[in-house]
């Protein structure tokens, strides 16, 4: 099985990768949805969407500092290395993710794709104002624009918000052009990103899925691999080396 999915990476036109929170799991970052899942702990309703920063921002930016300290404190595992090389020997190219850590850069992944935005991105709620932080604000008090003084927000895409319509369109072209695509650690369940898939499929591409769980893209797959990102990744990435070298 290996032996063919190398194949096929090596002979791909155009690979991408749709990576979700299962790719970070192995980093020690908590999933949304699996047993232990954030989800299951905190209410993305409380938290994750714009009515709750409206009503409770100090609440929402103290579970965003918690999560950005986290995130930034830990290291990419092997599935990030793992991606960031292939990248590196030219074969995929371009990541997708949903996650607003950013591990796949630190990984090396140069030309990757936030779906859903980043943790290291702090935004302003008024004005154009955007940048990169090192460290999560200190909160309270709540952190203020410095050129116009309203409340900042932390740089990711909340329920019930729109994919900045630039982001999406780069990562529809992307998969427009994709003969075979790697679903890595997602749940295949939140929208636009868990369609991006079914494009590849409809223009008659491959997907190979890598999940520990099935998911509602299993059915569709090509190949769906209940492993563990970081082991499967490793183990396609050696043999593409050889077979390069
Ligand atoms: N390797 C591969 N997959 C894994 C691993 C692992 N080591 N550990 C867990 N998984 C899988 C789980 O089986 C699950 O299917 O990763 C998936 C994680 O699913 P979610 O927690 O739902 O994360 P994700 O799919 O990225 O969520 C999508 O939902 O909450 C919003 O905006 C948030 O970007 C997020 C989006
Ligand atoms: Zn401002």
């Amino acid at each position: 099985m290996e032996e063919k999915l190398v194949k096929m990476l090596i002979e791909s036109k155009h690979l991408v990768a749709l990576t979700g929170a299962g790719v970070s799991a192995e980093s020690g970052i908590p999933t949304f949805r699996g047993k232990d899942g954030l989800w299951n702990k905190y209410s993305p309703e409380e938290l994750a969407n714009p009515q709750a920063f409206a009503k409770d921002p100090e609440k929402v930016w103290r579970w965003y500092a918690w999560r950005m300290e986290k995130v930034f404190g830990v290291e990419p595992n092997k599935a990030h290395y793992a991606f960031a090389e292939l990248e590196r020997m030219g074969i995929l190219k371009c990541l997708i993710t949903q996650n607003v850590d950013d591990l796949h850069e630190r990984a090396g992944s140069r030309n990757v794709i936030h779906l859903h935005g980043s943790l290291r991105v702090v935004k302003c709620t008024s004005c154009e104002n955007s940048f990169e932080v090192q460290e999560p604000p200190k909160v309270p008090p709540l952190p203020t624009c410095d050129k116009c003084g309203s409340l900042l927000r932390p740089g990711v895409v909340w329920f019930g918000e729109m994919l900045p319509p630039d982001v999406l369109e780069r990562a529809m072209r992307e998969v427009e052009k994709a003969d075979v695509i790697i679903v890595a650690g997602t749940s295949a369940v939140v929208q636009p990103a868990a369609s991006l898939p079914l494009i590849v499929k409809r223009n008659g591409g491959v997907i190979i899925e890598i999940n520990p769980d099935e998911t509602p893209l299993t059915a569709i797959a090509d190949y769906s691999l209940r492993i563990k990102a970081g082991e499967m990744m490793e183990s396609l990435v050696e043999p593409v080396k050889k077979a390069l070298s």
